[in-house]
């Protein structure tokens, strides 16, 4: 067939929908996940479903990147690696900036809402939950490189010029970290916002316990060495 008489408007992929835009995308399922208008208790709802449900996209797609770069470190390739890892960083930017969309809530007209999310709690987060599980091992795989390299965390500070790739990859994992943490900050605040920070959450967590795991942290042997650095500097400055 002639591309001038190509029939673009017949889908070609398998499905029963009207488009390949919609097939390919499964966009009739996904635009189906969303509580209908008689079945809200107020219309609020599809905005933190839609909230909810994009943030779990991104960690999904977060966790996928640090996977494959989970593989990567083991198998050599630092600087491949350190490039996939740009793409879990924009993830976090972007779940974290979705954020602010639930400050459009008006407080008291959210408890309706609340009243529905059953014992519905973010520590059951699927995307959190393997992201959270990923991200420990890309530590250890960059740790085995390191060692491998015969280098401590220390050591790869000083002498980055001459590791480049395994230095990019020690601030890559530190950028997710922070990005972590600043999710955390943001999703307190916006807790803090919406239902207070005196109150226990919908699986009986105290809010303010939110504000306490703020400071955690899944590398700390990277946050340390800034200390030992200082040290360092300041011993050999005197
Ligand atoms: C109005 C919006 C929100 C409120 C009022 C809220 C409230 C809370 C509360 C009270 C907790 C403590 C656990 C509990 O007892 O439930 C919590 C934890 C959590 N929430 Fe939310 N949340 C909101 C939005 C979100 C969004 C959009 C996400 C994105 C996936 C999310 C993910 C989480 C996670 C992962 C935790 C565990 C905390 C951590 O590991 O730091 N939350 N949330």
């Amino acid at each position: 067939m002639s591309q001038a008489s190509e029939d673009y408007d017949t889908p070609i992929l398998p499905g029963g929908a009207p488009s390949d835009y919609e097939r390919y995308l499964n966009t009739v399922e996904l635009l189906e996940l969303q509580k209908t208008p008689d079945e809200r208790v107020h219309r609020d709802e599809l905005l933190f479903q839609v909230v909810h449900q994009s943030s779990e996209l991104w960690l999904k797609l977060a966790t996928s990147e640090v996977e494959e770069a989970v593989l990567l470190t083991e198998q050599g390739e630092v600087a491949e690696a350190a490039r996939v890892l740009r793409r879990p960083l924009r993830c976090m930017r972007f779940v974290t900036d979705q954020l602010d969309m639930l400050e459009e809530l008006s407080p008291w007209e959210y408890q309706e809402i609340r009243k529905v999310l059953g014992h519905g709690s973010g520590f059951d987060s699927p995307g959190w939950k393997t992201l959270r599980a990923a991200l420990p091992r890309l530590g250890q795989a960059f740790h085995a490189r390191r060692r491998e390299a015969g280098l401590s965390v220390e050591e790869l500070y000083v002498q980055r010029r001459d590791h480049e790739a395994l230095y990019r990859l020690a601030e890559s994992l530190i950028e997710l970290d922070e990005w972590c943490q600043q999710w955390r900050v943001r999703h307190y605040r916006v807790v803090a916002r919406v239902i207070g920070d005196g109150v226990v959450g919908t699986q009986g967590t105290p809010v303010e316990v939110l504000g306490r795991l703020v400071q955690t942290v899944v590398f700390p042997e990277l946050w340390e060495v800034r200390n030992e650095l200082t040290a360092r500097s300041k011993a050999e400055t005197g």
